[in-house]
């Protein structure tokens, strides 16, 4: 088997892989692995901006009393703090790698507003900022002769050893698959870093991209690292209907502007729910919206852009602008029709606040991680912001103990020799199907304990037919991907039913109150271990 040996590997080329990797090369020799094309990322996608105290009205304490109001409870007062305080900073290196924001007249940044913000403090790039930066973090990388990226490759497993140093576990790198050639190959380092992203894919509606099947979080999970509040999936109130395949999204930024979310009867939708109107945070907005969608049957509700001057419509939101507008509305003069769809995933692999994993050498960072930050419900633009504050941490740490593989280690389950039988490829779509529709209907935004039994007792039936397939068969990147979905659709599940009360994207019919007293804590699972 091929080994390639490095002192850094980084696993993904979103946000958090590439700034983590600029922030390391040099020091280091970095190897970067990414599953299919490097701009292939959640990050790419994203729209309304990054959040941060920049504005003269605004102030640290603004952004951590509303990100600690949206987080119902859970936030880590302490790991918010830092993440405010640390964001301008990042927000300026951004900069100076070449991310160009929207500025207004001046020279001064564009600032928008989102659902939960007290004021305006969204650093965006019209509605595509993370296309931006995404640009401009892939030019920076390239630049840099230190680190070099190999496309194509997606991560397996993870090797784990024992450090002799020590005595104790550590991560020594991946096993993984080049899609070109089907070789398995070891890449070595004395530093893993987790930047996969997250797991949008395993619900039927979704704004993710195809690359978000929660890679990481089965992969860490199998390794033996701890996993925290994977219960709490954010979706987000307004993908443009019919929301298939990646959903075209349409951003908070909208709803920031002053459009208006109402039933297609005209009725306002907010309004009697929540003070803050269609600015609602997105657990009660998603809630308000899916409910409505029940109880009277109708297939969408309406985001009513009237307020918005058209000329304003036009210049802050091209992409949504042309994407409505490729599809018959005109939305400067008629409204969107949304829905829902599975968005963010709060929880992740459980990392302290310098981005280190409960396994020594492994690091996490981006939405892949669990900080605390987010607690049971994220704020708007929080999320590109937490990958920039702490890939910057975890980088700051490994800069000053540069080391190489310190251990010899092997994948936890070797894969077979079997070719995959010619009927492979539709059943495991199929498979894949059923577990997009099981997890929108049992484990979405409203759910209930019989929903939640139903749902794990299909996602084991699936994981049995699935690890036999895998131990059987030669590496295959589809059947890697649908081992990682259901293995953390699975740990979605259980963490979902350990939770009995409803608390901010945690909503179920047979324990709709928050009980402080007994859930007043994050859901932890450990390999083996319930939470
Ligand atoms: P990603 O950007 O998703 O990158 C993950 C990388 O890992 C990809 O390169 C992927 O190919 C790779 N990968 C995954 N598995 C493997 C594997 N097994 N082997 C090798 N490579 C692998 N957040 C905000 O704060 N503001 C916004 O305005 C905003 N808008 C959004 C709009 C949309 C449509 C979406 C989908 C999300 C939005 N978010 C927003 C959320 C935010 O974009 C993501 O949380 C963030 O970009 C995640 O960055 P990341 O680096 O952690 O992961
Ligand atoms: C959006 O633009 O509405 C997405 C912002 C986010 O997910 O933080």
């Amino acid at each position: 088997m091929t080994v390639h040996e490095t002192d850094v590997l980084v696993i993904g080329s979103g946000i958090a892989g590439l700034s983590f990797a600029l922030k390391v090369a040099g020091p280091a020799r970095v190897v970067v692995v990414t599953k299919k094309q490097r701009a292939d990322s959640s990050t790419n996608w994203a729209q309304g901006g990054i959040a941060a105290v920049i504005g003269d009205d605004d102030r640290p304490e603004l952004h951590v009393r509303d990100t600690l109001a949206a987080g119902a409870g859970l936030c880590h007062a302490d790991v918010v703090a830092g993440l405010v305080r640390d964001g301008p900073a990042r927000i300026r290196e951004l900069i100076d790698w070449g991310v160009r924001f929207s500025e207004e007249a001046g020279g001064r940044l564009s600032l928008g507003r989102e659902g939960g913000h007290s004021r305006r403090r969204i650093v965006h790039a019209a509605d595509r900022t993370g296309r931006e930066i995404e640009r401009a973090l892939l030019a920076a990388v390239e630049a840099d002769p230190a680190i070099e990226v190999f496309e194509d490759h997606i991560a397996v497993d993870l090797l784990v050893g024992e450090d002799p140093s020590t005595g104790e576990r550590r991560c020594a790198g991946a096993l993984v698959l080049d899609r070109r050639t089907g070789e398995l190959v070891r890449f070595h380092a004395g530093w893993t870093m987790l930047a996969t992203g997250g797991f949008g894919r395993a619900y039927r509606h979704t704004t993710n991209p195809d690359i978000a099947v929660g890679d990481g979080v089965a992969m860490a999970y199998r390794a033996g690292a701890a996993v925290m509040n994977l219960e709490f999936v954010q979706f987000h109130p307004t993908a443009l209907y019919p929301a298939e395949g990646r959903a075209v999204l349409i951003s908070e930024a909208v709803r920031g502007e002053g459009a208006v979310l109402r039933r297609i009867d005209g009725k306002p939708l907010m309004e009697g729910v929540h003070p803050l109107g269609s600015l609602a945070t997105r657990d009660v907005v998603a809630r308000t919206i899916a409910m409505t969608l029940r109880e009277r049957g109708d297939p969408y509700v309406h985001l009513d852009l009237s307020p918005i001057p058209a000329e304003t419509v036009e210049r802050r939101f091209p992409y949504i602008f042309a994407e409505c507008l490729e599809r018959g509305i005109d939305i400067r003069r008629e409204p969107i029709p949304v829905v829902p769809a599975a968005h963010y995933a709060c929880g992740g692999v459980r990392t302290d606040e310098f981005g280190r994993t409960t396994i020594a050498g492994l690091l996490a960072a981006g939405e892949v991680a669990c900080t605390g930050v987010h607690g049971a419900n994220r704020l708007a633009s929080n999320s590109l912001l937490e990958a920039v504050v702490f890939s910057h941490r975890a980088a700051e740490r490994v800069r000053e103990e540069v080391r190489a593989t310190p251990c010899p280690a092997e994948p936890p389950c070797p894969t077979g020799r079997q070719g995959p039988d010619p009927e492979a490829g539709t059943r495991w779509e199929a498979r894949g199907a059923a577990l997009r529709d099981l997890m929108w209907e049992c484990a979405g935004i409203v759910r209930s304990d019989e929903l939640l039994a139903r749902a794990e007792h299909r996602l084991r039936a699936m994981k049995r037919e699935t690890e036999l397939e895998f131990a059987a068969m030669l590496p295959d990147a589809r059947l890697v991907e649908l081992r990682n979905l259901i293995e953390t659709s699975l740990l979605v599940v259980r963490s979902a039913r350990w939770r009995r009360e409803s608390r901010g994207l945690h909503y179920t019919i047979d324990h709709p109150y928050r009980d402080n007293e007994r859930y007043l804590r994050d859901t932890v699972i450990e390999r083996r271990q319930d939470p």
